[in-house]
């Protein structure tokens, strides 16, 4: 039986996981490959802590290079992470005519357009099935499944530390800060937690899937992003009461040539199937003008879950090697020497709803005046929500509002925040209740 020889670099949980995975389901995936895959090194700055998986100790590297310069091996798998040396380890071995698998999220995100012209021009494939959404087939769908279609809109919970904070501040009333903890002990977080929480992680990802959707290369940088950390208790109460619930969402809409794109927390209908995707899970609620509606969810991280997709894609590339093919499917969907710059929105023209919440002080003609402001802006109000207390303390005034121009949003809150009866920066969370 033919065999095809596969180096690892980047022994972590989901090097360990994917090891794991080739051992545990080696029948299984001999018999649908059709070929044996072999495990012929594995790279890591530490070859020595002790991992939950037998080994053997031959095998093992602390020179990534070993498996780079071997001939011998045609797919390479990433999974050390960060920016170098892995991007660096990744060019060097598509120069070698190496196939490369990477879960590389940061990576492709910031240098995908230097890797992936690499690999076509050397011929070779990338697969990075692990990089969004973990186990689930987002990368597949987008490139392959839902190819015939224009994609309409992408809504994405595409972060499970955020998702996490988020579910367990709805479901058990506690604070930001005491949730962070727990998530990172239960170690789905990035090493910089930042990543999670500011949406960072969740830019990343983006960045890749609009990548995918509209065959057109994306600047990280322009996509706007608003983290989870100004989100209270209050704010999930008065989610609650109004009958949403508060997700850091991953929105893209395609409107006639030009692709809205941002991060936020958003409030959602309590019904909506993403509103109930709880804990550290992710999914991806898509519209293609022919399928409609398709909704994809599971883990999104874990040693296990991206192991899977790790080895789909490694599988998929071996499928090709059998065939003595290469390159059937662009990684981004459509090929590299034509895919030209996304045209993204800019975030003042976007339109939606909004949710604030004033810190006022309690006073005869405090409401009039924020409202006359918002009315000035062409923001149109269509709830309030004021809770008494003491006079001259500041109260909670939550008002909804129509759909409003993000610029008159910005403008009118400029202005309210500066009235000397507004005790505290306005918090806004958008609102997106027409989801199907
Ligand atoms: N930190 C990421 C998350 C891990 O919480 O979803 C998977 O990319």
């Amino acid at each position: 039986m033919k065999e095809i020889n596969i180096g690892l670099i980047g022994w972590g949980n989901i090097g360990t996981g994917v090891v794991k995975l080739l051992q545990q389901n080696e029948e299984l995936i001999t018999k649908k490959l059709g070929a044996r895959l072999v495990l012929k090194k594995i790279a890591d700055i530490d070859i020595t802590s002790p991992r939950a998986i037998k080994i053997n100790k031959n095998l093992l590297t602390t020179n990534a290079r070993e498996i780079i310069n071997d001939k011998s091996i045609s797919i390479m798998i990433e999974l050390m992470g960060g920016y170098e040396p892995a991007r660096t380890f990744i060019l060097e071995a598509i120069t070698q005519g190496k196939h490369i698998v990477t879960a590389n999220k940061a990576m492709l995100a910031t240098h995908g357009n230097e890797i992936f012209r690499a690999a076509q021009k050397k011929g070779v494939d990338i697969g990075f099935e692990a990089s969004v959404g973990g186990t689930i087939p987002i990368i597949r769908t987008l490139k392959e499944s839902l190819i015939a279609n224009n994609i309409k809109s992408i809504y994405g919970i595409m972060n499970g530390t955020a998702n996490f904070i988020l579910t367990k501040m709805t479901e058990e009333g506690k604070d930001f800060a005491a949730v962070l903890k727990e998530a990172q002990a239960l170690g789905y977080a990035e090493a910089d937690p930042t990543y999670d929480i500011e949406g960072i992680d969740t830019a990343h990802k983006l960045a890749i899937t609009l990548s995918l959707a509209y065959g057109c290369k994306v600047k990280l940088e322009n996509i706007f992003r608003e983290g989870i950390s100004s989100i209270s208790q209050q704010d999930v109460v008065f989610a609650r009461e109004l009958g949403y619930r508060i997700k850091l969402l991953a929105i893209a809409i395609l409107h006639d040539g030009i692709v809205e794109a941002r991060i936020h927390p958003t409030m959602i209908p309590f019904k909506h199937l993403l509103a109930n995707v709880n804990q550290n899970y992710n999914a991806f609620h898509l519209i293609g003008d022919a399928s409609g509606p398709v909704f994809l969810y599971g883990q999104g991280a874990g040693m296990m879950p991206t192991a899977s997709a790790v080895v789909s894609d490694v599988i998929d590339i071996a499928r090709d090697l059998q065939k003595g093919v290469s390159d059937r499917v662009p990684p981004r969907s459509v090929s590299e020497s034509i895919m030209g710059n996304i045209n993204l929105m800019p975030m003042d023209e976007i339109e939606t709803k909004y949710y604030f919440r004033f810190s006022a002080v309690d006073r005869p003609g405090v409401l009039s005046k924020i409202s006359g402001i918002l009315g000035e802006n062409n923001i149109s109000i269509a709830t309030v929500i004021q809770k008494a207390q003491k006079e001259d303390s500041a109260v909670p005034v939550v008002m909804t509002t129509y759909k409003a121009k993000e610029k008159n949003v910005r403008k009118a809150l400029k202005k309210i925040d500066k009235l000397g009866i507004v005790l505290d920066k306005t918090i806004l969370v958008r609102i997106e209740d027409e989801l199907i």
